[in-house]
């Protein structure tokens, strides 16, 4: 086309204008874009593959925790151990990633429960003493529908999850909570809280 030709038929004060369009690349990323964000939208909120933000920072803080756990050993799973965890709100916080992915579709996000009992209240099903949380948590109760994690879980993730569980007891009563099943048992021993923070790290 002529120059004369790419003009448009307008004129303000004078002034005249090219039609001179965007170049067929540019539409192309501009729809590929706007197509590729549709469902990813939707990938990225709804999808249970999603990963948020929340998300990341949890599994980074639990992979830090793991870290440092590793360094101190395997983690007994005695009634000291699972107590003194319990109330240690740091590698609480570290396991609350490992619940919600593993756990929270059954047991609720708070624990609240689903389809499995509820972990808020005082009564337990297969459970008498804190310890037993290990042994259900590894073995399951594959009949009812919980499955067992001991061959797909660390041995130190089982501990610190007995003890999330444990530390979820308590907790304010959830609208939509699922009725208390099974036996009412007394409060959890007492221990002290444990720690394997090397003070000397955290010093500096
Ligand atoms: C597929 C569903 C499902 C998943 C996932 C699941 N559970 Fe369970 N869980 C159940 C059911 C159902 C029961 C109740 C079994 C029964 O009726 O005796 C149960 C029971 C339990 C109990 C015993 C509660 C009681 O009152 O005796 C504990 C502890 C427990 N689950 C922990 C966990 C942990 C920790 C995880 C994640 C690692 C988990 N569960 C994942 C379904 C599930």
């Amino acid at each position: 086309m002529s120059e004369q030709e790419c003009l448009l038929e307008h004129e303000y004060d004078g002034i005249k204008e090219y039609d001179n369009p965007t170049p067929a690349w540019w539409h192309v990323i501009f729809w590929i874009s706007i197509f590729f964000a549709i469902p990813y939208a939707f990938f990225f909120h709804f999808s249970p593959m999603g990963w948020s933000v929340h998300d990341a920072y949890d599994s980074e803080i639990a992979a830090f925790y793991q870290a440092k756990f590793a360094k101190f050993g395997q983690l007994e799973s005695d009634e000291a151990t699972i107590v003194g965890l319990m109330l240690n709100e740091n590698y609480m916080a570290a396991t609350a990633g490992t619940y919600q992915v593993k756990c929270a579709s059954c047991h609720g996000k708070s624990g609240e429960g689903l389809v499995g009992p509820n972990m808020t209240d005082d009564f337990y099903k297969n459970i008498k003493t804190i310890e037993e949380i290990h042994r259900v948590i590894s073995e399951g109760v594959v009949a009812k529908g919980m499955p067992a994690w001991g061959r797909q879980l660390g041995p130190n993730q089982l501990v610190l999850l007995s003890a999330y569980i444990a530390s979820l007891r308590g907790a304010q009563p959830l609208p939509g909570a699922k009725a208390a099943e099974g036996e009412q048992l007394p409060p959890w021993p007492d221990h002290p809280m444990l720690s394997f923070e090397d003070e000397s790290e955290d010093a500096g």
